[in-house]
């Protein structure tokens, strides 16, 4: 089955109210987990690569390794560009065979994220690329961007912004968070805001970032085969659920993943100290995606059966 955008999921995803997965891709075996899982779960799917991913890879080994598995693949599959920081790095992947793209101008003023946006709009619209953007600001690290504090997204805003840009998706900052580390207290989400943002866009596809859970039994088995990992909370499932009904049609998931892999490797090789066969502890980490992904797809985003 060829790539296909994001064009033919959401529409779908938008009115049964469920949502699509998007999960960070680095290597083989992160690839290989997540096409077993989508394919058992009959779900779609959507591949993502970050910049960092790209230079750890390479795009030419990303995007190949990709094929081999869309090729194969009984699934629908998107492959995304993550947290695009200028038109530059989107006019890159769009002429190297991504099907979509994010253009991340939410660190800029309004009228500079309007403006980039919009360029790469221009650009990828007539290569049938699909566009996401995102305003307002999630506290967190990403490559290029740093922010101490979340700033929400402001519904008139969104509404301003979608229509002058002509994306086609807007990631929204509602008090999600990239990494492990994303509640000091009790965890919470604006949903008033999301429902707001929703009601303004109606049949508009809403992304959602920083959407990883965090399970503790990883973060304890990392720790129990000498992890260091404190403190760690995440976006609880049922939140994400709840978000998926509210025009919330891709969840951004990376951080489960790599807690799935660490978690496992610490175990594996903890358990094993005289094995040096990577294949021995590297097959148990792309099971581990393979379950967590499997996780996801049942509970949280609801796209079993849905491909
Ligand atoms: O939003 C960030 C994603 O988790 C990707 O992270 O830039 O370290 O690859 P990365
Ligand atoms: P997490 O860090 O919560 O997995 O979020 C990933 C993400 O938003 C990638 O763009
Ligand atoms: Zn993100």
């Amino acid at each position: 089955m060829p790539l296909t955008t994001p064009e033919k999921l959401f529409p779908g995803a938008y009115r049964e109210g469920y949502a699509i997965g998007a999960f960070n891709v680095n290597n083989m075996e992160i690839i290989q987990g997540i096409m077993e899982a989508a394919q058992e779960e009959k779900s779609p799917v959507i591949l993502q690569v970050s910049a960092g991913a790209r230079k750890y890879a390479g795009h030419h080994y990303i995007v190949k390794m990709v094929e081999a598995a869309v090729g194969q693949s009984s699934v629908p599959v998107v492959l995304h560009l993550d947290h695009g920081a200028n038109f530059e790095i989107c006019k890159e992947v769009i002429d190297g065979g991504f099907t979509s793209v994010m253009i991340d101008g939410s660190h800029l003023p309004f009228e500079e994220n309007i403006a980039v946006t919009r360029k790469v709009v221009e650009y990828a619209h007539p290569r049938g690329v699909w566009v996401e953007a995102e305003l307002g600001q999630m506290a967190g690290i990403e490559e290029h961007v740093k922010a101490e504090k979340s700033i929400c997204t402001d519904p008139d805003q969104a509404v301003e912004f979608v229509e002058r840009t002509g994306c086609d998706s807007l990631a929204v900052a509602i008090g999600t968070s990239h990494g492990a580390y994303k509640f000091k207290g009790e965890p919470h989400l604006d949903f008033e805001r999301l429902q707001k943002i929703s009601k303004l866009l109606p049949e508009f596809p809403l992304v959602l970032h920083g959407a990883s859970s965090v399970p503790p039994e990883l973060v304890e088995m990392a720790n129990r085969y000498g992890g260091k990992i404190a403190g760690a909370r995440g976006v609880p499932e049922e939140m994400l659920r709840e978000a998926a009904q509210m025009g919330v049609c891709k969840i951004n998931i990376d951080t489960d993943l790599r807690l799935a892999i660490t978690a496992t490797l610490r175990k594996v090789l903890h358990e094993n100290p005289a094995e040096f066969d990577p294949r021995k502890f590297l097959g148990p980490a792309r099971q581990a995606v393979k379950e967590m992904v499997q996780r996801k797809i049942r509970l949280v985003l609801g796209s079993s059966g849905k491909a």
